[in-house]
């Protein structure tokens, strides 16, 4: 978690944060950088071993911070070094797409992206688009988001805690 807020940092309101799994996104992202790609210098990387690793509370976590948007990434579907994680992580995608539609928060903020060692291109036409679209959001959003996001992980921390019997 303590990645998360070190990549959100002070500025959220213009952060992108990208989980990027280490075979396949991250170093898309390298190569994207290494043939000097333009990309937008608010985007933070986190590097993961796998995008099926990356929980709903990492990405949820972001958004209380107030990021404006979140990127998963990962290796193509058959191409995943741990089996099929990265079917996980639609599934885990998809039905973060429905709750934030829920809470009244634009599902497009959050993104998947499915990008390979060697598609450096790929990586930085996508981060451009997320940049567009994180030009969008505006600051009550993000307010909304984070009270919203606040109040839900107070719930949660409620119906955790264990009760005691009188
Ligand atoms: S190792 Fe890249 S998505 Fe699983």
């Amino acid at each position: 978690m303590a990645a998360v807020e070190a990549a959100v940092g002070e500025n959220g309101r213009e952060r992108i944060v990208v989980f990027a799994c280490n075979w396949c996104s991250y170093a898309g992202a390298d190569g994207a950088g290494v043939a000097r790609l333009q990309q937008p210098p608010n985007a933070r990387i986190i590097r993961t071993m796998c995008s099926g690793r990356v929980a709903e509370k990492f990405i949820l976590r972001a958004f209380e911070l107030g990021a404006a948007m979140v990127l998963v990434s990962g290796c193509h579907l058959a191409d995943c070094h741990y089996i099929s994680a990265n079917s996980w992580t639609q599934k885990r995608v998809d039905r973060l797409w429905d709750r934030l539609e829920k809470l009244g928060i634009r599902p497009e903020r959050l993104q998947l992206e499915w990008i390979s060692a060697a598609e450096g291109q790929k990586f930085a036409r996508v981060m451009q688009e997320i940049e567009e679209m994180r030009k969008t959001v505006t600051a009550e959003e993000i307010e909304h988001t984070r009270r919203v996001l606040a109040e839900e992980r107070e719930k949660e921390a409620v119906r955790k805690k264990p009760r005691v019997k009188a």
